[in-house]
């Protein structure tokens, strides 16, 4: 298989806009983000970047097919929930060049795609200019989740390697339906397990399910499971269907011409 990788700068984008909603939803089915892909709000998401003038894709192709991509956009141009955290902490958003994330098919991973996907969006940054740093934010779960494959390897090491820091005091918190259990064996014909079965936030759907994205929590319960009475106190009865879980995700920073 030959790879070619490419960069498309704002709304040059948009014609792959379908290719990469698949791919996005294909990697984020997996452990740890067990993502319930929802197409409509992947559109949403994919034309939030091309609306923006100075985002980038950074694309991996196999022929026509993309088979993995990447995304940055200044945080300045992001949604509030990821600006917020940096405000809070009264850092200059302005300054920080977000990056939004990295997805590759398995059976081309461990080839150095990942590392052309962070030094292509950091010459980016470096050519917009104006930026101190570099960021993204990474999906945390609880070190004791019986849904962790026994062979997942986590990308701490590598981001570590890349220069990047996670910071402690700068997390968001995002919302997404996941796949129910009882469809997830289904998938992976595994047979069911107690402890799957009884998570609180595999409930299914009631009503119509929601869009990832939401409002930035300091204070989730320990588990980061919800129930709907705690998301109404905190949020009140707007947004959440009943499948939504929250999700912490921890920024990562580096300065960028360290
Ligand atoms: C994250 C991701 C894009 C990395 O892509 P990749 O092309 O496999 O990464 P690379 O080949 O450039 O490798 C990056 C580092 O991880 C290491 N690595 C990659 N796959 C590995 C594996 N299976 N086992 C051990 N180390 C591995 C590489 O050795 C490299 O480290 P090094 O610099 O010390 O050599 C890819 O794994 C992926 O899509 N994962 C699922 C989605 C995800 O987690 N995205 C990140 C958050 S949005």
């Amino acid at each position: 298989m030959s790879v070619r990788v490419t960069t498309c700068v704002g709304p040059a984008v948009t014609p792959h806009r379908d290719d990469l909603a698949r791919l996005r939803i294909a990697v984020f089915r997996d452990w740890p983000y067990l993502y319930e892909g929802d197409l409509d709000h992947e559109r949403r998401y994919l034309a939030a970047y091309a609306n923006s003038p100075r985002s980038v894709f950074v694309l991996a192709l196999d022929g026509d097919a993309v088979i993995g991509a990447s995304s940055g956009i200044p945080l300045g141009d992001d949604g509030e929930a990821f600006q917020a955290p940096f405000r809070t902490r009264g850092m200059a958003v302005d300054e920080v060049c977000y990056f939004g994330e990295s997805v590759l098919l398995r059976d081309y991973r461990g080839q150095g795609i990942g590392h052309t996907f962070f030094d292509e969006r950091e010459a980016h940054a470096r050519r917009l200019g104006g930026f101190a740093w570099t960021a993204f934010c990474a999906l945390e779960r609880d070190a004791d989740d019986p849904r962790c494959p026994p062979a997942y390897r986590p990308n701490d090491a590598f981001w570590a390697k890349r220069g990047y820091r996670r910071q402690d005091d700068l997390f968001c918190t995002l919302w997404w339906t996941e796949p129910d259990a009882a469809s997830e064996r289904r998938r992976k014909n595994r047979p069911p397990t107690a402890s799957v079965a009884k998570r609180p936030c595999r409930r299914r759907a009631a009503g119509k399910s929601g869009s990832l994205g939401s409002p930035n929590s300091p204070d989730l319960p320990p588990t980061h499971l919800v129930t709907n009475a705690w998301r109404r106190s905190r949020y009140g009865a707007r947004i959440f269907s009943a499948s939504e879980c929250a999700h912490r995700l921890r920024f990562w920073l580096r300065p960028l011409d360290a």
